[in-house]
């Protein structure tokens, strides 16, 4: 499907989705939040896709929402755009192929937030973080409040929630907000071999795995450990446990089929 501000290209099971705004720094219009959920539910539904790299022309990854929009938004506008924005950013998180955000650049804000929406994050040198919102009068409204700490822990979060302050790489891998960090020019062919690992593995264990985490940290322990007993009855009754396990004791590479 062809977008305006994005851009999605495959090239043997891997997608990447470029946000292509770099004249306004990608940041998040009504426009392009409508293309981002068209595009990952494009990645969601797409047989020849196995994961995804999320990342942003130019110098930013996405510096935020787009402020000119936000600047008139009456309460329930507001409400309606950070609950419209949620869901798509859901959207990314609950992916049940894994979603990888290579942070070019500036990850500020709506950016930031979608970095976090994503499964695991990659920095390149150059990329900047934060969340500015409070700087503006507003809280962030995509998520930032809630997964941010569920990231790098309340104190970290809210330092970065009420300073509004950037950090750089260096910093948001100390403070564990991103994986990696990685010279730029390596970004994008790190982010690859990190998700062709992903894909040699199991396609339906990577799945249950992604959504066991999903679920299970906003769960009791106990509750989080029946869903995690229930995946692995689960998966012990597929073809894939199978070949996986047959592949180890012949001593060869498995061959998945995602059955
Ligand atoms: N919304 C709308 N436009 C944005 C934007 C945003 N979040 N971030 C950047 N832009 C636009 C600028 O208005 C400018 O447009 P113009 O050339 O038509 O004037 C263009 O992108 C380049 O940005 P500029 O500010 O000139 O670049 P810079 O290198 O001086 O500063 C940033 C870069 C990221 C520090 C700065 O753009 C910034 O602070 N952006 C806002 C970040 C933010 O608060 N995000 C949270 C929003 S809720």
């Amino acid at each position: 499907m062809p977008y305006a501000y994005l851009q999605l290209t495959k090239s043997d099971r891997v997608a990447t989705l470029t946000i292509n705004r770099p004249d306004k720094l990608n940041s998040l219009s009504d426009d392009v939040i409508g293309e981002l959920e068209a595009a990952i539910m494009e990645v969601r539904s797409a047989t020849d896709i196995g994961g995804l790299i999320v990342t942003g022309a130019g110098r930013a990854f996405v510096a935020g929402a787009d402020i000119a929009e936000l600047s008139g938004q009456s309460v329930t506008e507001g409400r309606a755009r950070a609950q419209r924005g949620q869901h798509v950013f859901s959207l990314f998180e609950s992916s049940p192929k894994p979603v990888i955000a290579a942070v070019n650049g500036f990850a500020l804000g709506g950016g930031c937030e979608l970095a976090l929406a994503c499964h695991i994050r990659i920095a390149g040198e150059a990329a900047q973080f934060g969340q500015p919102e409070t700087k503006l009068g507003i809280t962030p409204g995509y998520g930032g409040t809630q997964r941010l700490p569920r990231v790098v822990g309340r104190a970290r979060a809210l330092e970065l929630l009420l300073t509004g302050d950037r950090i750089d790489a260096a910093e948001a891998y100390r403070i564990g907000l991103v994986n990696r960090v990685v010279p730029g020019d390596k970004l994008m062919s790190e982010c690859e071999a990190l998700l062709r690992k992903m894909l040699a593995n199991g396609p339906i264990a990577v799945a249950l795995c992604i959504d066991a985490v999903n679920r299970g940290v906003n769960m009791p322990l106990k509750d989080g450990l029946a869903l995690e007993a229930g995946y692995f009855g689960i998966l012990s009754g597929t073809a894939d446990m199978r070949e996986g396990m047959s592949a180890f004791l012949e001593k060869r590479g498995a061959n998945f089929r995602g059955k």
